[in-house]
């Protein structure tokens, strides 16, 4: 089936997602195409869940201890140069991957679970899911659609945005099926799954990385965590120092969106400042039904 979101642009529906035409290509051709190998690592998310800074601290982490600070990989290329998009790569159907340098390979995605798993092809690639509170996802998200349209007058997509968000009829959407995918592949597989909080990373960030570190098979040792290299990570990944480095402010982003809006307020709770009450008590209402039966607390 196919449906309009709130721009008017077609979106067709393909195992309980709703994606664009080109990224629909892409997934086909990648599902079709790809080639896994046991030690890959794809970062998976709903657009605007903190999917940047998840790739920043992959990189961090399998790379410690492994450059010298002036050619570290996240002083070379942004983190989405780093780790590209599957859907992306596969827009042409047969893709030249062995230019990917990272070992292991680090792959993203936006697409939710299921398919994704039938792109892996059952192989025991670790994947790591971040997810985030829907309501600052949809402001996260609003301000996104604003600042690549260079819409000034932000207010005015709020509406339609809310409207399309809450049909679920919004590129990768529904946010809930996305997020109930992964979050049913966690604990199926729970190995290869991994599903992380991006508040918890925010209140929590030294054991939210431990525990990624631990999930990827590289936990640090007792001299790394006593030498600081846990702290070291963080702040090399913290939102002001990505935003502040040159190569995210010159190198190309996805969408040939600007580097200021991947990297904007990362706080929990900003949409407090922009959704009506009326806006948060229907949401609240839709996330009760949807996430009913889960342990998901939002
Ligand atoms: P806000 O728009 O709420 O500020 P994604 O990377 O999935 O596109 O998500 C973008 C969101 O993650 C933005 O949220 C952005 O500011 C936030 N973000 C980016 N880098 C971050 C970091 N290092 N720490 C915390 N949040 C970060």
């Amino acid at each position: 089936p196919s449906d309009v979101d709130f721009d008017g642009k077609e979106l067709f529906k393909y195992q309980g997602c709703w994606y664009e035409n080109k990224i629909l290509l892409g997934i086909l051709n990648f599902q079709r195409g790809f080639e896994p190998q046991d030690t890959d690592i794809v970062i998976a998310s709903f657009p605007k869940s903190g999917t940047t800074w998840l790739k920043a601290l992959t990189v961090a982490l399998l790379e410690r201890s492994k450059h010298s600070s002036d050619d570290h990989p996240l002083l070379l290329d942004n983190p989405h140069g780093l780790v590209p998009y599957l859907e992306l790569i596969f827009k042409t159907s047969k893709p030249d991957l062995t230019n990917i340098s990272s070992s292991p390979r680090l792959f993203s995605t936006h697409v939710a679970f299921q398919t994704l798993r039938e792109a892996l092809k059952n192989s025991p690639c670790k994947i790591v899911y971040v997810w985030r509170n829907v309501k600052d996802v949809l402001v996260s998200f609003w301000h996104f659609q604003c600042a690549i349209r260079k819409i000034e007058e932000e207010g005015s997509m709020l509406e339609s945005i809310f409207e399309s968000f809450c049909r679920g009829v919004i590129s990768h959407g529904p946010f809930w099926e996305h997020v109930l995918s992964y979050w049913k592949g966690s604990l199926e597989d729970p190995k290869n799954v991994l599903f992380l909080k991006y508040e918890e990373l925010k209140t929590d960030p030294n054991v939210q990385l431990k525990k990624l570190a631990e999930f990827l098979g590289c936990p640090f040792t007792v001299e790394e965590e006593e030498s600081g290299s846990v702290e070291e990570i963080l702040d090399l990944c913290s939102l002001r120092n990505l935003k502040n480095l040159e190569i995210n402010k010159t190198g190309k982003m996805p969408g040939g969106a600007s580097h200021k809006i991947f990297f904007r307020k990362g706080e929990v709770g900003d949409s407090k400042n922009y959704l009506t009450p009326q806006m948060e008590e229907r949401i609240d209402m839709i996330i009760q039904e949807k996430f009913r039966g889960s342990d998901i607390k939002f």
